[in-house]
């Protein structure tokens, strides 16, 4: 595991190019809406299981308490606000927004089965959400972040939202920079996953590994956070470089 404190550098200009995405937003959301029901089964075969303690270290970054309020950012079928809604209980709340409408249903079922967790699901876009400003303690997206069509958008919304000392926690997947990590990424992403993948659905997991390439790598990504006014930015790198984990301080 590496971890980093960041200082912004780099030139304005490449930072924006990197920070926009190629598919449009209704492209993005009827690619969701038709994997949902498989999206979970999904994650689980990819990461060997590994995705939801990923999701934890991050709800753990948030740094909520029992009590709090916090928003789980394109939640998606909702394990990481359930991981938030864990760490506000008893008397705190979690909203997890997705413009997915599949998504949010799978969700909307898991949050029922789980009696004494407060998490309400919403739809709404991530580059417009639709909360008062400093309304959460927390904002987390995980895995959700590349596919926004804005992302300084995006984390702008994020960091509007949370109180001034709140969090913004972002998880997504890098790419590996150094064998023989770059190397197993590249057989994993590029070859196993759209393979697997095309049994459930050809364009959203050809998509997947070249909306991973197309994001940026852990230090343009604190530069980007630095530029929506986060504070105190660091990121930490787990799974042998796979996954990156950012923290910024509202
Ligand atoms: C890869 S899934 C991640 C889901 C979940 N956060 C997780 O940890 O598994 C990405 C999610 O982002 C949502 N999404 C992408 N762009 C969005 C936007 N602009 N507004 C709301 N949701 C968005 C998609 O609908 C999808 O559910």
């Amino acid at each position: 595991m590496a971890k980093a404190d960041f200082a912004p550098t780099g030139a304005p200009e490449a930072l924006e190019e990197a920070t926009r995405g190629s598919l449009d937003e209704p492209q993005v959301r009827a690619m969701f809406d038709r994997i949902a029901l498989l999206y979970d089964r999904m994650n689980t075969v990819m990461t060997a299981g590994l995705h939801h303690k990923w999701r934890r270290r991050a709800a753990d970054l948030a740094q909520l308490s029992p009590g709090g309020r916090a928003l789980d950012v394109a939640t998606g079928t909702g394990d990481l606000a359930l991981e938030l809604a864990a760490r506000v209980a008893p008397g705190g709340e979690v909203i997890g927004v997705d413009f997915s409408e599949r998504m949010l249903e799978v969700a909307g079922a898991k949050g029922a089965a789980r009696p004494g967790i407060r998490v309400r699901f919403e739809t709404g876009n991530a580059l417009a959400l639709p909360y008062p400003d400093g309304d959460f303690d927390a904002a987390t997206v995980g895995f959700g972040a590349r596919n926004f069509s804005d992302l300084s958008r995006g984390l702008a919304e994020m960091k509007r939202v949370v109180r001034p000392g709140g969090r913004v926690v972002i998880l997504e997947i890098t790419t590996p920079r150094r064998p023989p990590l770059s190397t197993f990424f590249s057989l994993w992403f590029d070859r196993i996953v759209p393979a697997l993948g095309s049994a459930v659905d050809t364009q959203a997991y050809a998509y997947l590994p070249s909306s991973v390439r197309r994001f940026p790598g852990p230090d343009e990504l604190a530069a980007v956070m630095a530029r929506c006014g986060l504070r105190q930015i660091r990121y930490v790198l787990t799974a042998g470089g796979i996954i990156a984990l950012h923290v910024g301080v509202v």
